[in-house]
């Protein structure tokens, strides 16, 4: 008999196809995912279960699903996966790490430009018909060009946006719980700082950290109010590594200049009183939508599944202790 695999919501025809050549494949193939107790129940009696970042697999989840064997989530964060109970079940978790980091990282920069040049409020003026004539400070935002960017998170993504930086010619402050190693931080021209200084000195602070115990509300009330009323906040990372009211609250009163926000504390909820202010560009989680990279993810996490259930090792795992 088939191994059987689910899939919880579309991807890209491709990584179905795989799939399909190997196992026999409950296909949820709309955009909607399915409700807990519909997951629960189509999970059961899989050995595989291909997910996405909205489907939350929990303990008590995981602790009901006897025999399955993986779960590849098509993202590269996996912070819906608690991936100790799936460890302690023997289920390896796999994600797609690498292939999105450079449209990931042209994301957060395209933000970074967007609310630092006012792009979107502007096309919004002229779409509107208000333009009627050229002022000196219309639309006058931000430069870019030769000032500070802080990182938090200096991991694949965190690099490939200090690379853009440096193209910039921009100063690069990073902090994170590990420092990096001397020849990045010479090859990147990196100053490895401590976080309140990052937030006091950078223009721009862009966020690339994975969503953790110690990441959650990162950027609270304290933090916004160290940042300098110029400075321009990313956050390609994960929602909750911020706390939205707050930071709604220090656009709204100018405490900070602007954001750039792809993720939300409880997408696709978005604080109202964001939608409402001109100083804040909003995306909705599209970091990685590029079509080229959605594919390659989809076709990733179909691979790590048939490797996986061959007994091979999966080239994406992440609960690595499974496998000594
Ligand atoms: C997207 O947010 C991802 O983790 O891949």
């Amino acid at each position: 008999m088939r191994p059987s695999v689910l899939v919880t919501k579309r991807i890209y025809p491709e990584g179905v196809e795989l799939l399909r050549k190997h196992f026999d494949v409950d296909y949820e193939a709309t955009d909607d995912g399915l409700p807990r107790e519909e997951l629960l129940r189509r999970a059961h009696g899989k050995q595989a279960i291909v997910s996405h970042l909205t489907d939350k697999l929990d303990g008590a989840m995981l602790d009901s699903l006897e025999g399955l064997r993986v779960i590849a989530n098509v993202a590269v964060g996996f912070d819906n996966i608690d991936v100790a109970a799936a460890t302690r079940h023997g289920i390896l978790v796999t994600n797609t790490p690498g292939v999105l980091t450079e449209t990931t990282a042209d994301l957060a920069f395209a933000l970074l430009m967007s609310a630092a040049r006012r792009i979107v409020e502007a096309d919004k003026f002229l779409h509107s018909g208000f333009w009627k004539c050229w002022t000196i400070d219309l639309m006058a935002g931000h430069d870019i060009y030769d000032r500070t960017l802080g990182i938090f998170g200096m991991g694949r993504i965190g690099q490939a946006v200090a690379r853009r930086g440096r193209g910039f010619s921009m100063r690069v402050l990073y902090h994170d719980s590990v420092r990096a190693s001397e020849e990045l931080e010479r090859e990147l021209s990196l100053e490895y700082v401590d976080s309140d200084r990052l937030l006091r000195e950078s223009d721009f602070v862009s966020l690339h950290v994975p969503l953790t115990a110690e990441t959650r509300g990162l950027i609270g009330k304290r933090e916004l109010e160290l940042m300098k009323p110029n400075a321009i906040l990313i956050n390609t990372a994960r929602g909750p590594v911020v706390d939205e009211a707050a930071l709604a609250e220090a656009l709204h009163e100018k405490r900070i200049a602007a954001a750039g926000l792809d993720v939300f504390e409880r997408e696709p909820h978005v604080n109202p009183l964001l939608l409402d202010l001109d100083n804040v560009v909003l995306t909705p989680h599209i970091a990685s939508a590029s079509v080229a990279t959605r594919r390659r993810m989809s076709v990733m996490a179909a691979e790590d599944v048939v490797a996986a259930l061959a007994g091979e090792r999966p080239p994406h795992l992440v609960n690595t202790k499974l496998w000594r």
